[in-house]
């Protein structure tokens, strides 16, 4: 019998889905603590603001805000740029802003993957007009093979191959979300999804 969780099959007409593990749970939260300490290293006396951007920082952000010594903050944004399926719409939205101010701050923005970097290039354009004292960035997964823009990441968890991935907050139209590690979604009959 297959494990639940590495083989799904959908309502009617909907094709057959499978995660293969990439980055295990432990191995993630192994990480996190590294990039923790390198954060707090960085800005040794400084209140640190983290902005993760809704949904799929959040299991990131809080792992992270934990991990790091010291005074922390924490706000969201959410933006919307990926429809329902694996492709990028290449249009980045503001759907939600922050609550409060960044001017004078130490900010890292805390996202779960930098793929072809629309979202955080719209997003540090938006942070740097507010007049933030540090502008930093901080992914969990990076996959550099898709970039479309020059922007790059302080602080890179993993660098992962060009393959559509979900859990730990990375989802495929909302489902996945919870899974505790990261895996590469498996489509059809067991072949790979690009997007
Ligand atoms: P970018 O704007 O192309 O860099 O994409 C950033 C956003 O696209 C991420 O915050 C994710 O929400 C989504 N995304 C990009 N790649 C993946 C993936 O492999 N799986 C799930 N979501 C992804
Ligand atoms: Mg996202």
């Amino acid at each position: 019998m297959p494990h639940p969780q590495k083989t799904q099959r959908r309502a009617a007409g909907a094709q057959k889905e499978s995660v293969r593990v990439l980055i295990t749970g432990g191995r993630i939260q192994k990480r996190i603590q590294e990039m923790a300490r390198q954060i707090r290293r960085d800005f040794p006396d400084e209140p640190l603001h983290l902005v993760s951007v809704l949904k799929g920082g959040v299991f990131f952000l809080t792992d992270l805000a934990r991990s790091i010594a010291g005074e922390v903050s924490f706000d969201f944004i959410a933006v919307s740029s990926y429809g329902q399926g694996t492709r990028s719409s290449g249009q980045v939205r503001l759907t939600r802003d922050l609550d409060s101010s960044i001017e004078g701050k130490t900010v890292i923005v805390v996202e779960d993957i930098l793929d072809t970097g629309m979202t955080l290039d719209y997003l540090l354009r938006l942070f740097q007009q507010r007049k933030p004292k540090h502008l930093r960035v901080a992914v969990l997964l990076d996959k550099p093979e898709r970039r479309l823009t020059a922007v790059r990441a302080d602080y890179v968890g993993f660098t992962i191959p060009n393959e559509f991935v979900v859990g730990y907050g990375l989802d495929y139209a909302e489902r996945y979300r919870n899974l505790p590690y990261v895996g590469v979604l498996l489509l059809g009959s067991g072949s790979k999804k690009k997007p």
